[in-house]
């Protein structure tokens, strides 16, 4: 892919770019706790977008994208554009120019195996991938959580999707072999290692696309939000669902809209499974995280309603397996993958077996990926 990709800017532009990788993420607990100042824990895998970069003199930006066949032009004070897929490369500059740095123009070759609308982060590999191809050809000086931050305000302001840090601080901050346990408040953070000692991670693709940004994404955001306004009147320390118990929440129940009570409590409970997997991770109760996976996925489907019914029944699968430990569904929602932890001596029965049964209710095969997790964006050194 690399050296296809790089012949192709070559044959284009007829001069040698620098290369880059930007990787997709998997989440191993915490969904939606981001945007509510919780914690989670991706790590970077190896499905990656690949780019091909340099500096062009002609003061217009040219991408072209290799896995659409799509190219397009765009002037250097850039505007958002009917062509979704250039808006992630275009709101990266506009974030840096509203730094006040003028971006001069490039030509970028992009492609990859990041499977799209997937639960992977396919947008936050290319809006990292691109920000920091930029920085390092025109050493900006950006630092790391900068070009995090600029490419997390892309999607809000250029896609349209009010999402959190997790995806992009994932890609730009992951590490080979290791899961990262993130505050989404403080930012701090922690590298642990990845390991599952006889178990391995499958994720299995239901191919319900999910385009978040049209989705119900945003919703669930202002429903949650309602929530906060409604506890910080009687608790004024509650910042955040961060902030709130259970108990607190019940105290308000009357006052919320039944909609906005399921969403707090999920993003509540949520937070304390994402401890609860970390501790039991860090002394490899691998059973433990699966429980709470499982867990996950109740209240992402029933309390947060944020699944749908292919990924419910790909979880009901999972559980008819003695050798799984815990499934859920990854990422946003509404579509996309699901994360299993399998134990590794039965990785190919399960296979076959999610295949089978798959195919059988939606005439269409599921598909199943291995991955490896891998280190975060960076240059590529030929
Ligand atoms: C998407 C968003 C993230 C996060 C997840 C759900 O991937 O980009 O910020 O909210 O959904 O956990």
């Amino acid at each position: 892919m690399i050296q296809e990709l790089q012949a192709k800017f070559i044959d284009l532009y007829s001069v040698t770019p620098r290369m880059f990788r930007s990787p997709g993420r998997i989440n191993i607990i915490g969904e939606h706790t981001d945007y509510n100042d919780g914690f989670v824990l991706p790590a970077a895998i190896d499905k990656e977008i690949v780019f091909a970069v340099a500096p062009n003199t002609t003061g217009t930006f040219r991408f072209y994208a290799a896995d659409l066949n799509d190219f397009g032009e765009f002037p250097d004070i850039v505007p958002q554009t009917d062509k979704k897929w250039a808006n992630y490369l275009l709101g990266v500059v506009a974030q840096m120019q509203k730094k006040g740095f003028s971006v001069p123009s490039v030509d970028v070759v992009f492609g990859g195996n990041v499977p799209l609308g997937a639960g992977l982060s396919s947008s936050a590999a290319l809006e990292c991938g691109f920000a920091f191809a930029l920085n390092a050809i025109f050493d900006f000086g950006f630092s790391t959580i900068d070009l995090v931050k600029m490419s997390q305000l892309t999607e809000h302001e250029f896609v349209g999707l009010r999402c959190g840090i997790m995806d992009q601080f994932a890609v730009m901050f992951g590490k080979k072999d290791s899961v990262v346990r993130l505050d989404c408040r403080s930012l701090e953070y922690q590298h642990f290692p990845f390991i599952l000692n006889d178990y391995a991670i499958v994720l299995c693709n239901s191919n319900v696309k999910h385009e978040l940004a049209s989705s119900e994404y945003n919703v669930r955001r202002h429903e949650g939000e309602e929530g906060v306004r409604v506890l910080s009147s009687h608790y004024p320390e509650i910042r955040s669902l961060r902030d709130a118990t259970l108990e607190q929440l019940e105290c308000c129940k009357s006052e919320l809209s039944e909609k906005s009570y399921m969403r707090c409590k999920y993003v509540i409970e949520e937070n304390q499974r994402v401890l609860t997997a970390c501790e039991a991770m860090l002394r490899g109760d691998v059973e433990m995280v699966g429980k709470m996976m499982y867990a996950t996925h109740e209240g992402m489907s029933k309390l947060y309603e944020a699944s749908c019914k292919e990924i419910d029944e790909m979880v009901d699968i999972a559980r008819t397996s003695s050798a799984v430990v815990g499934s859920r569904i990854m990422g946003g929602g509404f579509g996309g993958c699901t994360i299993s932890v399998v134990k590794k001596s039965a990785v190919e029965d399960f296979k076959q077996m999610m295949n089978e049964q798959y195919y059988k209710r939606y005439n269409t095969p599921s598909v199943i990926y291995d991955i490896v997790v891998s280190d975060g964006t960076n240059e590529i050194m030929l």
